[in-house]
Formats: structure tokens, C-alpha cells, sequence
């Protein structure tokens, strides 16, 4: 079993849906070890507690640098002995040295179509605002691998969403999350637990057998 924490800032709907799927059984070889907020307000955290599940709060205020926090966040994620991260609307930058300590095993769900309408600065309804703004009439959501260049790792899952045209930033996000977001990130956990990923310079190969 693969032991993995879950990185949360904010409400925590994509971890209620890799809670469901696991309950399901849609998600094979994974132990949810623990969930990690960045913010000790996150509702992520009751959602968690209501499942059970080990939290923990790495409080990002209480650091003086970013550095402070990723050394602190790698601290905890060493002591829990975690094979996989997985960054479900985590809010933080992560820094190169946890990049580089868990290549290839923290994944991301971003709520675009990468590499359109990502990068610093890009996160929750800015992305949408800004995919509105600019008229396109296809989004989407991108499961991808974290290196240290925000948004910029080898993607694994990807889905489109069409833009309607009332959309508005939070209806075209909650459009995404469902349609997109809530399946892709599970069923992305349940590959890489399965060991079914490759990576293959910038490309993720999937085994699809068995
Ligand atoms: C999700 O839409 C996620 O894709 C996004 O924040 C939201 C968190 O929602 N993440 C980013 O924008 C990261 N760049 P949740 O807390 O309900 O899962």
C-alpha cells in the first residue's frame, strides 16, 4: 500500500471525492495516511476528521519565509513516511528541495487545461475569471506531476469542459470540478498506487492493463 498524504488549503472538495472513491473501492494499493492544511481554518479538516483520518496543520502564517515552511512540510511528510503527495486546491509554492526529495511523487489537480491559463499566480476563481476574460469555449482540469516551475510538470490525466455561455467564474469552476476535477484526481492516485505511471522526459506514459 502506498502511504499518502493529502495537501489541502480551502474546502476540500477534491479530497471528499478521493474519499468517496477510495469507499468505493475505485482506488486500489492506497493508504491515506494523513492530511496536511496549510491553513488551520480549512473545512478540508472536517471533512477529514469526519472520515477518520489522521490531520495535520502546517500553519503557513507562523513561518517567517517560504523556505521555513517547505522545510517544515517536508519535515512532516518525512516523519510520516510518505511515498505519494498529492496537492488537492493546496494554496503554497512548493520549493525545490521537495521537489526534488519526491520527484515524480507529488501530483497536482489544476482547474485548466495546462499549459493554457496556469502559472504563478494562477489558482481557485482567477483561473476561471481569466479563461472567461479571454472567451475560449473549452476549459478543463490537468492531474499533472509537481517540479519546481509552477504548473509546468509532466501532465497524466486530462479533461475538457465546455465554456457556456452564462458562465460565470464560480459556475464554469464548479462545472469543472465535477465534470472534470473530482475524476480525474482519484482516478490519477489510482493509477500511480497501481503503478501504472511512467515518466518519460516530459511524457507520462499510462499502463493500461490490468
Ligand atoms: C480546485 O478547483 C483546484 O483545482 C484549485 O483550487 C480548487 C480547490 O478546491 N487549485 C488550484 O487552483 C491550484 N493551482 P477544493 O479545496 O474544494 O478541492
Amino acid at each position: 500500500m502506498v502511504r499518502t498524504a493529502v495537501l489541502v488549503s480551502g474546502g476540500g472538495s477534491n479530497l471528499q471525492a478521493i474519499l468517496a472513491s477510495q469507499l468505493f473501492g475505485e482506488i486500489q494499493n492506497c493508504n491515506l495516511v494523513s492530511v496536511i492544511s496549510s491553513n488551520p481554518g480549512a473545512y478540508a479538516l472536517d471533512r477529514a476528521r469526519a472520515a477518520g483520518i489522521e490531520v495535520s496543520v502546517v500553519d503557513v502564517s507562523t513561518f517567517p519565509t517560504k523556505r521555513t515552511f517547505n522545510t517544515a512540510l517536508m519535515q512532516k511528510l518525512g516523519d510520516l513516511d510518505i511515498e505519494l503527495v498529492v496537492l488537492a486546491g493546496f494554496m503554497q509554492v512548493l520549493q525545490r528541495p521537495i521537489c526534488k526529495e519526491y520527484e515524480n511523487r507529488i501530483m497536482n489537480v489544476h482547474p485548466s487545461l495546462i499549459p493554457a491559463f496556469c502559472g504563478p499566480g494562477q489558482y481557485g476563481l482567477h483561473v476561471h475569471q481569466q479563461v472567461l476574460d479571454y472567451g475560449v469555449k473549452v476549459s478543463g482540469a490537468t492531474v499533472h506531476f509537481v517540479t519546481e516551475e509552477v504548473d509546468g510538470g509532466p501532465i497524466i490525466l486530462q479533461k475538457a469542459v465546455d465554456v457556456l455561455p452564462d458562465d460565470t467564474a464560480k459556475t464554469l469552476q464548479r462545472r469543472i470540478m465535477e465534470q472534470a476535477e473530482w475524476e480525474i484526481l482519484p482516478k490519477a492516485i489510482d493509477l500511480f498506487c497501481r503503478g501504472k505511471l511512467t515518466v518519460e522526459g516530459r511524457r507520462v506514459r499510462i499502463d493500461e492493463g490490468a
